[in-house]
């Protein structure tokens, strides 16, 4: 399948490693080019370096793997592009301070994922991949992908034709997928 990346640090690098293992292409884009460029050098022919807009013109499955704070900015930047997308969301609750993650509150009751789902509008969100350290990720993925015995990866969302997409990319990256429910039974890191 072809994946597209906003945001190409430590979750979505090593997701975009897994999924190049896997025999996935990814489209690789972030807020600079050098980053998503550097990626795709290390990646070779399965993996490409592009603006947001071009990602989001050129697929229609996109992971959004920037800090739970920057959702707003994708929103506002690429609101009008991403309607209709899937759209996978590894993101927590997180700020960082100093180097330290501090938990953010989610307003109004809602869990991460409704809340990044309103404030993205009409996208077709599924909550998955951020369950545990981009390294741990990586490691994880890598050996479910050698050895055959795939760690659990739990997902959510509340379109199964979307949830129905993204599981093909959960077995590709190594992992065996585990239906979480919708997005209100969602849950962060370490919960
Ligand atoms: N790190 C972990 O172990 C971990 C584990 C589980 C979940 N997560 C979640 O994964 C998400 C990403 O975390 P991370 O640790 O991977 O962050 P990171 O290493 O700091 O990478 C952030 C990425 O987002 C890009 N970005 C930031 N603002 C952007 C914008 N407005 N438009 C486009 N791209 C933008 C950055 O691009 P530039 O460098 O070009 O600005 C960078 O590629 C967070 O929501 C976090 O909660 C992280």
């Amino acid at each position: 399948m072809r994946v597209g990346f906003i945001g190409t640090g430590r979750i979505g690098g090593n997701l975009a490693r897994l999924l190049v293992a896997g025999g996935d292409h990814v489209l690789l884009s972030a807020s600079r080019l050098d980053g998503p460029k550097r990626l795709a050098d290390e990646l070779g022919d399965h993996a490409t370096a592009l603006s947001t807009t071009d990602v989001l013109a050129a697929t229609n499955v996109v992971v959004i793997a920037v800090w739970w704070e920057a959702f707003h900015e994708i929103a506002r930047d690429y609101g009008p592009a991403l309607q209709g997308k899937i759209v996978i969301d590894p993101s927590n609750p997180l700020t960082e301070q100093g180097g330290t993650p501090v938990p953010l509150p989610v307003p109004d009751g809602l869990t991460s994922p409704q809340y990044q789902l309103r404030r993205l509008g009409d996208v077709r969100l599924v909550r998955t991949f951020g369950d545990r350290l981009a390294a741990d990720l990586l490691a994880d993925g890598l050996r479910g992908q050698d050895s055959g015995e795939h760690p659990d990866m739990r997902y959510w969302s509340d379109d199964p034709e979307a949830a129905a997409t993204v599981v093909p990319l959960i077995r590709d990256a190594g992992f065996h997928p585990v239906d979480g429910g919708g997005l209100a039974q969602s849950k962060n890191a370490g919960q």
